[in-house]
């Protein structure tokens, strides 16, 4: 599965880029919320996912890059959200904010900076949906892959494996034809792809060539 991150596209052509990853035949749409405070970059808010809301029916990803989510989640639920993610690293009640999206009836996700292991999520594992592993440091697309990650990716699948869990595995960062074979025969289940996607002509045909590649 695949979720492209409108980071990697023009934000004044929002709409068309957000179609353009529905024509390619991705089911999910990343989008990279900054705040400027825990990542460098500030990006956009709540109201850029409302006003994009009604165009499209792609699975919103929304991944928060924000310090203290738990004060802004229920604003990105309200503005459209599917599934939203939070960083380990951006609050001290990581149970409650992933309890708050559960019951809002919306899948949770959290993400690990590339230094952070896995076993500091570990309680919060049996509640998750889905566990997103930076593949680079985050605040910014176009950096290059860490191929130490890869690693983290097989513990998460282990652990899954061994918990009988059923969260779903991302990888955020560098991802493209380059690492893709390997991130899943590791356990990948969702890449999710700013640079690789957004410089393809014919994004359709890069994401068939990806599947074919995966499996
Ligand atoms: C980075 C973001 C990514 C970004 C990935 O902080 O979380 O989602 O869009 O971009 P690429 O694929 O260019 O590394
Ligand atoms: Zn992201």
């Amino acid at each position: 599965m695949f979720s492209p991150s409108l980071l990697g596209g023009d934000f004044s052509r929002a709409g068309e880029e957000l179609a353009a990853i529905a024509a390619a035949g991705a089911d999910y749409a990343h989008f990279d919320i900054m705040d400027g405070s825990f990542v460098p970059e500030i990006t956009f808010g709540a109201k850029f996912i409302e006003d994009l809301r009604p165009l499209s029916d792609l699975v919103f990803d929304v991944h928060l890059m924000i310090e203290n989510p738990e004060r802004h989640v229920a604003r990105f639920i309200e503005a459209g959200a599917d599934l939203i993610t939070v960083h380990a690293e951006s609050t001290k009640h990581l149970w409650r904010v992933l309890s708050m999206i559960k019951e809002s009836g919306k899948d949770a996700g959290v993400a690990l900076n590339p230094g952070t292991p896995v076993s500091f999520i570990e309680p919060v594992l049996p509640i998750v949906d889905y566990v997103l592993v930076m593949t680079v440091n985050p605040g910014w697309g176009g950096q290059r892959f860490i191929p130490q990650m890869v690693d983290k990716i097989q513990e998460l699948d282990s652990r899954r494996l061994e918990g009988g869990l059923s969260y779903i595995i991302g990888a955020d960062g560098g991802v493209g034809r380059k690492n893709i074979r390997d991130l899943y025969q590791n356990g990948l289940d969702l890449a999710v792809m700013g640079t690789a996607f957004f410089s393809e002509n014919d994004k359709a045909s890069f994401l068939h060539e990806l599947e074919e590649t995966v499996q």
